[in-house]
């Protein structure tokens, strides 16, 4: 079976794009980090990514600012570059920008995206303060298949972790995150097996073998 070839766009810290490389390494993943765009120069994970040899690009939204429709012509930019790296899976980790329907109609449910709430509780930013301020006893992370709707798209998989007395929004986030990074190459791997179908709302997910 031939590697699934990923765009990875990130926008900071880059924790579940590492994720990623190493759960590649380690063969759990069957797939190859084609690409890693970032909208911020100097997101950290941009330059860890480079300094593991890989094909890491900064993407200026400055420069389509000008543009009639600058959110477009900026996702326009990231397709073509998706394309010339020969990306099979796009995924959204830890992507600061909303995407517009210029990059989710170019590859259509080839897009993930990963959330640190259990959705469809707590979408947008800042979720696990959400969870925090609502008082939720369980509250986790989801990736999910992308559409126009912010953090909607069908759901892949999810992890619920507990949020204990005493927590704060670092101390939830970090237990959190430990959960993302098992989930998110979990589910790129589904991918990989070709054993995720969208029907609807939901996603069915096929026996292995
Ligand atoms: C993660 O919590 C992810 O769920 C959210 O942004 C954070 C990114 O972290 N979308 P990192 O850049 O992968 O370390």
């Amino acid at each position: 079976m031939k590697p699934v070839n990923l765009g990875v766009l990130i926008s900071g810290r880059g924790s579940n794009l590492q994720a990623i490389h190493e759960a590649i390494g380690s063969r759990m993943l069957d797939a190859a980090i084609r690409v890693v765009i970032s909208n911020k120069e100097h997101a950290p994970g941009l330059e860890r990514a480079r300094g593991q040899g890989l094909n890491g690009i900064f993407l200026d939204p400055k420069r389509f600012a000008s543009a009639s429709h600058p959110r477009e012509e900026y996702d326009r930019a990231i397709v073509q570059l998706l394309r010339e790296a020969h990306v099979d899976l796009v995924v959204l980790a830890g992507y600061m920008r909303i995407v517009t329907p210029i990059l989710i109609h170019a590859y259509p449910w080839r897009i993930m995206n990963i959330h640190p709430s259990l959705l469809p509780a707590f979408p947008g930013l800042n979720a696990q303060q959400q969870a925090l301020e609502w008082g939720v006893k369980v509250s986790g992370c989801t990736v999910h298949f992308v559409t126009e709707g912010v953090d909607e798209g069908p759901i892949i998989r999810q992890a619920a972790v507990p949020v204990l007395e005493g927590d704060t929004v670092d101390s939830l986030s970090a237990r959190i995150l430990e959960q993302e990074h098992r989930i998110l190459p979990e589910a790129i791997q589904l991918f990989a097996e070709n054993r995720l179908r969208v029907e609807g709302r939901r996603v069915r997910v096929r026996e292995s073998g």
